[in-house]
């Protein structure tokens, strides 16, 4: 048994998971260069699908003369947060496990009035020539045992540098204002545990 197994063996499990967590952290310091050009990248994708998001709104408000997004809100995952995925999933800490595995890095939200809405625009997006959709889970059609609902669509899509394209993946969650009304009662919910008879409000919420 080498050095660093033995360490392992002998400390609980608590304190193993702080020092995989700073390691982790150690890693990422380590390769902080290449992370912080990561994070640009990722930064430059959610612009560019914020852009294609708004460029539809317009184009529907002139089309007919309704706005179909009521809102759109953008977020690079925090490096604690990464960290902590990565853990939770089991992924060792590199920069092409990070692209290759971790499809939220990049996210953006939006919010419209109308169900129908959602998959329309759902459609625009997907169908124009440079997005390519990856994944979609359809949390409308097919609710979470929770409740939850919400589109959500990892897309691709080329971001041109000066001196390269990248392709980066890109988290869209769509959504009506009721379903995001719902998704952050039940967020805020999952972090305030002293709320009293929460089953009962979980209960509620479902129903
Ligand atoms: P992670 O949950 O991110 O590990 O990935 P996944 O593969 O399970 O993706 P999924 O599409 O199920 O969820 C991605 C995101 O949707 C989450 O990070 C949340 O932002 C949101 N989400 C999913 N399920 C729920 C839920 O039950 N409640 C709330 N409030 N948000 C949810
Ligand atoms: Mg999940």
């Amino acid at each position: 048994m080498d050095e660093l197994d033995e360490r392992v063996e002998l400390i609980p499990l608590g304190e193993a998971k702080a020092l995989a967590a700073s390691e982790f952290a150690k890693q990422l310091l380590e390769t902080a260069v290449d992370y912080k050009e990561l994070r640009m990248m990722y930064a430059c994708a959610i612009k560019e699908v914020q852009t294609q998001f708004e460029v539809l709104e317009t184009e529907f408000k002139v089309r007919y003369q309704r706005n179909p997004i009521s809102s759109i809100q953008t977020r690079l995952k925090s490096s604690s947060s990464i960290i902590e995925k990565m853990i939770r999933k089991g992924i060792p800490f590199s920069m092409e496990n990070l692209e290759a595995q971790i499809h939220d890095l990049a996210g953006i939200r939006v919010i419209c009035s109308y169900v129908d809405d959602i998959y329309a625009l759902a459609d625009a997006l997907t169908s124009q020539d440079d997005i390519t959709l990856v994944e979609q889970k359809d949390y409308i059609r097919h609710p979470k045992p929770n409740g939850y609902r919400s589109l959500h669509l990892i897309v691709s899509v080329p971001v041109f540098f000066s001196r390269q394209k990248r392709q980066i993946k890109v988290e869209v969650q769509i959504r009506t204002i009721a379903m995001d009304f719902w998704a952050s009662l039940e967020h805020q919910m999952k972090y305030k545990r002293e709320i009293p008879d929460q089953q009962h409000i979980v209960e509620q919420l479902k129903n």
